[in-house]
């Protein structure tokens, strides 16, 4: 068999003119496959511009549903919330997750009455509510205990599903806790409460202006690499997203989003389930970064990496981007 080859074939010719790329385009970008992260404050009227994330800012939850019917008009579909809790509500053991009426929960309240279309996905973990910034309770060592820290979850789950989540979304990378929340999703009449697993969640240097921005970056002492995953493993990855999902997972995540697209591709190689990635708060301030610096177009950064997350495959990406990318694609 001969293979055709030069000048048979000229990959170019369908390159040539916008009409044809546009025909032979893999993969689209739609703000229907985006979730867009917002934070919340407290009070009334108030937002708070955040340093390290230039363009985002905290909003109080009176102006936050005005963010809900803004994602909303671009087809955004989901909105992911994170509240900056305030000092004196913090404590050791974060107990402030499980209070009813905390920030999280009227912010919930208050979307899902005003916007009840948008999807509302909510953070599960202790670092917004505890003093120490870690994302579960602590022995006298500073050690994260995982059951003990997985009950609290449980109850913030349940805290959270109260209030109207539509999505919870687990992001503490304790053992056992998508099994335990799922259980007891079910028994509290749950059934259609979706879980999206922060599985593939690496102890990653890219998370910093996100914990300025839920106020946690002062308090956090040490580290977190005992319960997030070494940057180095992937095959450790397909572990974490094998028990997630059967511990009753809808979706899982990998997180962050650009260092690891290998992460994304093998797990929708081998699991075929819906996979999202989580364009992270490092990942964000880089684009911006450069952009400001003269380094690269904006927009196009944001269009192509936004892209190839999809081409990963992905079926959706948290990213802070997500307004501003929808009103690119138009
Ligand atoms: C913590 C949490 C983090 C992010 C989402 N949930 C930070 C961390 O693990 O320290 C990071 C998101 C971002 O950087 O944009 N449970």
């Amino acid at each position: 068999m001969t293979i055709a080859s030069f000048p048979a074939i000229r990959l170019r010719r369908t390159r040539a003119t916008g009409w044809s790329r546009a025909l032979h385009r893999e993969t689209f970008l739609d703000p229907a496959n985006f979730i867009w992260p917002l934070f919340v404050t407290q009070g009334k009227q108030v937002e708070e511009p955040i340093a390290a994330l230039p363009g985002v800012s905290r909003w109080s939850v009176d102006l936050l549903v005005a963010r809900a019917r803004e994602a909303q008009s671009l087809g955004i579909a989901c909105l992911a919330l994170f509240p900056n809790t305030q000092a004196e509500r913090r404590s050791e053991d974060g107990r402030e997750a499980l209070n009813p009426d905390n920030l999280m929960c009227q912010a919930i309240r208050a979307i899902k009455d005003a916007v009840p279309d948008i999807g509302v996905l909510t953070d599960v973990a202790l670092d917004p509510y505890t003093s120490h910034g870690q994302d579960g309770l602590i022995n006298e060592a500073g050690y994260v205990l995982n059951d003990a820290t997985s009950e609290m979850l449980v109850a913030q789950s349940l805290n959270q599903a109260n209030a109207g989540a539509d999505i919870i979304a687990p992001s503490d990378m304790m053992d056992g806790r998508i099994g335990a929340i799922r259980n007891a999703l079910e028994a509290d009449g749950h059934a259609n409460i979706q879980i999206m697993a922060y599985a593939a969640k690496y102890a990653s240097a890219f998370y910093g202006p996100f914990r300025d921005a839920v106020g946690s970056r002062g308090l956090l002492k040490g580290d977190k690499k005992g319960y997030q995953m070494d940057p180095a493993n992937a095959e450790e990855a397909l572990r974490e997203v094998a028990l997630d999902l059967a511990e009753g997972a809808d979706s899982v995540m990998v997180k962050p989003g650009l260092p690891y697209l290998d992460i994304i591709r093998r797990v929708k190689d081998r699991f075929e389930v819906p996979v999202f990635a989580y364009q992270v708060s490092g990942e964000y301030a880089m684009i911006e970064h450069a952009a400001a610096a003269g380094a690269g177009d904006r927009d196009a950064l944001i269009l192509e990496t936004l892209t190839s997350f999809r081409r990963a495959g992905c079926s959706g990406i948290l990213t802070y981007h997500a307004a501003d990318a929808a009103r690119l694609i138009g």
